[in-house]
């Protein structure tokens, strides 16, 4: 594993990737995200913590409005992307989800050949024009998603024949094809054995140097490992939210205590 202490060295070159403010979300009658404010750094790991059901993949779909397409969702409060309101009406959700992808628990690739997957983003948003310029992107994304090499034999072999972590690299890949420069990655190794797990987590330490990541895990010993700053989810609430080690060695909250040292969850 890598050294996740080098992220604090660069500290100094932080800056401030997206910004939430009293962010509420209910599907129907359920208050399920509770006046959440947080900011995010860009070129770091943040990871979301906390129980089933607290709200943690509801709050992660809030920054790319993946809610809207949920019919009883309701998303109130402001969020900011590179100091821009993603709500503003001239703001393309479409668009959006290009700039801000995600990468979701259960790999999904499209049945499409490995080559059409990856090629699928960059058709729609216009990203290449010729079929070199398509090959170039699928190459280079699937070489930052470390399976270049596992797979440039049979590209046109479908992405649903991959193991799963090879699924889950070539969903990364589909994700990071359409240049975004944010990556909403939910549970994306609760799937995967301890191997893929690892060939993840240092892809996405990789991955840390151009892109802003947020990562929904189960795994505190994954957050400890990969993530910069962690928040931890209460009941819809963010109840605290810092750097990874001080949350993971003297939390302030006893919720987040209780948490960590497993008397809840
Ligand atoms: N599509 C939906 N329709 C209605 N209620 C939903 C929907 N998705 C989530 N909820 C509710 O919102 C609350 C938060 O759910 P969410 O999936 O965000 O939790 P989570 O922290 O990601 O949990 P887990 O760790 O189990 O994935 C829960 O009460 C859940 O039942
Ligand atoms: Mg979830």
């Amino acid at each position: 594993m890598k050294d996740t202490h080098l992220a604090e060295r660069v500290d100094t070159m932080t800056q401030l990737k997206i910004s939430a403010r009293h962010v509420n979300v209910h599907y129907g009658e359920t208050h399920a995200v509770k006046d959440v404010s947080v900011d995010i750094d860009a070129n770091s790991v943040t990871a979301f913590i906390g129980p089933s059901g607290c709200g943690k993949s509801t709050f992660l779909r809030c920054l790319n409005r993946m809610n809207d397409t949920i019919d009883t969702c309701r998303v109130s409060g402001g969020i900011r992307i590179d100091d821009e309101d993603i709500h503003d009406r001239k703001v393309d959700p479409v668009q959006l989800r290009a700039k801000v992808g995600m990468v979701f628990q259960k790999p999904n690739p499209f049945p499409k050949s490995i080559h059409d997957n990856v090629a699928y983003g960059p058709k729609i948003h216009g990203l290449a024009r010729t079929r070199a310029e398509t090959s170039g992107i699928v190459e280079d994304a699937l070489r930052k998603a470390a399976l270049w090499d596992e797979v440039k034999d049979r590209l046109d072999a479908p992405g649903t024949g991959l193991s799963g972590g090879q699924q889950q690299r070539l969903c990364i890949a589909r994700a990071i094809a359409t240049a975004p420069d944010v990556l909403l990655m939910d549970e994306p190794c609760s799937a995967l054995d301890p191997v893929a797990t690892a060939q993840i987590e240092e892809l996405i330490d990789d991955l840390r140097q151009s892109y802003c990541v947020v990562i929904v895990t189960h795994s505190m010993q994954q957050a400890a490992r990969i993530s910069r700053k962690t928040a931890f989810f209460h009941l819809g609430s963010l109840v605290e939210f810092g750097e990874t080690d001080r949350i993971f060695t003297s939390p302030e909250d006893p919720r987040t205590e209780n948490y960590i040292t497993g008397r809840i969850g």
